[in-house]
């Protein structure tokens, strides 16, 4: 994290190596150091939980289809009201989901705007390869947006507030932060989700697995830590991520998958669960989740805020 604009990134082996864990790929340093748990692989659809469904080898040029394309933001991309972007930070990048889809959406602003992807793993050609969980080096007020999202199981429990004032820090004044992240719990509009049922239990389980190192619960508690770091003009909005949903086949079919991948290394690995259980755990809840009457959900949430002028 030494240059804005770095493009190449020596790198030690230690960010390099993978292990395979029940099929699945994942980065050897973040899982020894308990900084992240999601696969660096591409299989079956899903990297982490930014869902992949398209790729060009030569550009590794992928698009996700969770949460944009989905109509669930109304494919709004960027929330606060920006009318000058020239820089971009953005903290997590994993495949460039939103990075690319916000070049789409902006073709005209496309010279205009440079977005600075920071990623702890390689494997995605992010520009700058680091942990978050370090102090920023980027220069003070420097950058128009700080894009974060998903963020909530790599950014360690005590490291949020300091994480954000080194957002505030290296924003420009005027410029603005966006965090989107996901409650892992899983809801049901009607109440009719009980103890018993595989998704409760999936969600339970999988927050057990990482809550002695994440905060998991950090969408809600978003706008109090904007606030407290200085930050003005905080919004913030819960938009449920339906598991069933009308509009988008490939929504329902890839938030299934996500019950698999996003689990699998925190429930075998941290909880020790069996490969069988793990299996008829993410069977029964993907049932459930295919299952209208239940109307489960993921609360997702998004909160901006502005660095006073
Ligand atoms: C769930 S994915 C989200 C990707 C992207 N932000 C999106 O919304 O499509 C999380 C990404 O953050 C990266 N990550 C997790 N913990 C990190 C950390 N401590 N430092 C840097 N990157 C991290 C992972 O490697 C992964 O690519």
């Amino acid at each position: 994290m030494t240059s804005p604009d770095s493009q190449t990134v020596e790198l030690g082996r230690e960010f390099l190596d993978t292990v395979i864990v029940q099929g699945r790929e994942y980065q050897k340093y973040s899982t020894d150091n308990r900084i992240y748990f999601g696969p660096v692989d591409e299989v079956k659809g899903t990297n982490g939980f930014s869902i992949v469904f398209v790729t060009d080898n030569q550009s590794r040029r992928k698009r996700s289809v969770l949460i944009t394309n989905t109509g669930l933001f109304d494919d709004r991309l960027i929330f606060p009201p920006v009318h000058r972007l020239r820089r971009v930070l953005d903290c997590g990048h994993g495949a460039a989901s939103w990075a690319i889809e916000v070049a789409e959406q902006y073709p005209n602003c496309e010279l205009l705007l440079k977005v600075i992807g920071v990623d702890i793993a390689p494997h995605m050609s992010p520009d700058d390869v680091d942990d978050l969980n370090q102090r920023f080096t980027f220069p003070p007020n420097h950058f128009d947006l700080v894009h974060s999202r998903l963020l909530a199981t790599g950014i360690h429990r005590s490291r949020w507030p300091s994480y954000i004032r080194d957002i505030v820090r290296v924003l420009r004044p005027g410029g603005w932060v966006q965090m989107t992240e996901m409650y892992f719990n899983v809801q049901s509009d009607n109440g009719s989700l009980t103890d018993q049922h595989a998704l409760r239990r999936w969600s339970t389980q999988y927050m057990r697995a990482l809550e002695d190192r994440k905060e998991l619960r950090i969408g809600s508690r978003l706008r109090s830590y904007f606030t407290e770091s200085g930050l003005v003009e905080v919004d913030t909005k819960m938009i449920p991520l339906p598991l069933m949903r009308e509009i988008g086949h490939y929504n329902s079919e890839n938030i299934q998958q996500l019950l698999r991948s996003l689990a699998l290394y925190p429930l075998t690995h941290r909880l020790h669960m069996s490969p069988q259980s793990f299996d008829r755990l993410v069977e029964q809840a993907q049932e459930e989740a295919r299952s209208h009457s239940l109307k489960a959900y993921f609360p997702l949430y998004v909160c901006i805020g502005r660095k006073r002028q």
